[in-house]
């Protein structure tokens, strides 16, 4: 249903004001989840984005792979081009909208070639900023021209704006959030029903939140994208997937869900960045964070992310950060920004200034770990662990055990105080070497603040 107080709108871009203004004229090249998810916004709410951006949407041109693909909404009304290259033409569109996708191959090529024309480009494409983002940013300033990727991180939530407009006078001490909804549905799931890791991704495949082949989104891949991306956004260094650890959440049981709950944490994969005297600590990893955190609270395919800036103090922002309409609001967004003629610098300062910030080293990198052996459940054993932190000089915060198993193994959990990476990973060597340990042990970061 299309809302209906519909005055035309009058000003600037028409260059007169007592003409209508001109419509803003939509290459779109995707049509597929999110770029239906685009039309049916503009078809249902045109009258109220016309209102507010002063001036209408009109797609002029549209691409995809396949013609003759059945779609969510009708695309017929719109000229369609074969070559999405060809959406790039500043005789049809007054802008580009790339939701094709991937890192490289068309859609870098699309974004290459409206921006290198002026044409200000609007993409929901994570992987493609990520990666691109710093060349693309300087490729925009140098044709004056803007690019825009809200949908891009966190789908629906306004975080890039959050960043760039609203905490944009502070400086900007850390954030963390949980950038991928089907991670934290399958770890939502598993804590819920006490399912494991296969079954509730199987769960996920089968309610359409996990792909077929679902890599990006278990082995933080994804979330690692948006995470440089914010990184970038936060600290005005260029995104850089190759100084980003990542780790997914395939190794995560069930058991470690439990454990950590009987400790009085969640298991949550998150994306985080913060400034230390040492360097930039930037990584994504599965984390426990205590039950009454505010991020532990976030279940399902929500996504949240908390900053804190230095005058602003923490702000949290949540929402769904995947789907048709709410990635679909956040490109309309760009798009209302690019018809207001609000442009500014892609990653809040222009691309020649990116700082140059030594990223932390993984050896100096700090915090308190949970550590999960599996253990003959023999006399002396809890002592061999023991003295191996002793000697490792890593200060054990506590320490459970589990029921013992029928194969005579046991489960033996351990926190720890604060200690270096470097220093866990020494312990982590020794216990390995004990012939009482019968396999790799898990090893998990507790996010205390
Ligand atoms: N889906 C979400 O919830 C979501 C959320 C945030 C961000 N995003 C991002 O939004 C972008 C689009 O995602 P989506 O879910 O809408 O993807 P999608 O449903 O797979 O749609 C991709 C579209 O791109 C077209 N396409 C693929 N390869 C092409 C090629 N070589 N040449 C021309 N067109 C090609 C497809 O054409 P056909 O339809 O003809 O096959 C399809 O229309 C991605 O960057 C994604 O990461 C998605």
């Amino acid at each position: 249903m299309s809302d209906t107080l519909s005055p035309e709108p009058k000003g600037a871009a028409a260059g007169d004001a007592d003409e209508p203004a001109k419509p803003l004229r939509i290459g779109l090249a995707g049509l597929g989840t999110v770029g239906c998810g685009l039309i049916d916004l503009i078809n249902r709410n045109g009258d109220l984005i016309a209102r507010r951006a002063g001036r209408r949407f009109a797609v002029s041109a549209v691409s995809a792979r396949n013609r003759h693909q059945r779609r969510d909404v009708d695309v017929s009304p719109y000229p369609w081009r074969d070559n999405p290259l060809d959406i790039a033409d500043p005789a049809d569109v007054d802008v580009v909208v790339e939701l094709i996708g991937g890192a490289d191959g068309p859609a870098l090529a699309i974004a290459r070639a409206a921006l290198s024309r002026g044409l200000p480009l609007v993409t929901a494409n994570k992987a493609l900023i990520a990666h691109h983002g710093a060349e693309l940013a300087t490729l925009a300033e140098s044709t004056g021209t803007s690019l825009h990727f809200e949908a891009g991180v966190a789908g629906g939530i306004p975080i890039v704006k959050t960043l760039k407009e609203g905490l944009a006078a502070n400086r900007i001490d850390g954030f963390k959030g949980i950038l991928n909804g089907t991670a934290n549905f399958i770890l939502t799931l598993m804590e819920e029903t006490g399912s494991t890791f296969e079954a509730a991704l199987a769960k996920a495949q089968e309610e359409g939140y996990a792909e077929a082949d679902p890599s990006f989104d278990i082995d933080g891949v994804d979330a690692a994208h948006k995470t440089a991306i914010l990184t970038s956004l936060a600290f005005g260094v260029a995104p850089d997937m190759g100084q980003l650890p990542v780790e997914g959440i395939r190794a995560v049981s069930h058991v470690d869900i439990r454990y950590a709950r009987e400790l009085g944490y969640r298991i949550k994969l998150l994306g985080l960045a913060r400034m230390t005297e040492a360097g930039l600590d930037q990584r994504v990893q599965a984390c426990l964070i205590p039950t009454d955190a505010t991020l532990a609270k976030v279940g399902g395919v929500s996504n949240a992310i908390q900053i804190h800036g230095n005058f602003a103090g923490p702000t949290l922002v949540e929402g769904l950060g995947a789907g048709a309409g709410p990635t679909a609001s956040a490109v309309a967004a760009d798009l209302i920004d690019v018809a207001r003629g609000q442009g500014g610098s892609t990653f809040s300062q222009p691309a020649k200034d990116f700082a140059n910030v030594a990223m932390l080293a993984a050896e100096a990198r700090r915090g308190a770990f949970y550590v999960r052996l599996r253990v003959t459940d023999r006399t002396g054993v809890m002592a061999q662990v023991a003295t191996a932190m002793r000697d490792g000089e890593v200060s054990m915060e506590r320490m459970i055990q589990g029921t013992p198993e029928a194969d005579g193994s046991v489960h033996m959990i351990i926190t720890t105080h604060e200690t270096s990476e470097a220093q866990m990973q020494t312990v982590i060597d020794r216990f390995k070497a004990l012939d009482t340990v019968l396999e790799e042990p898990c090893v998990l970061r507790i996010e205390h603040s």
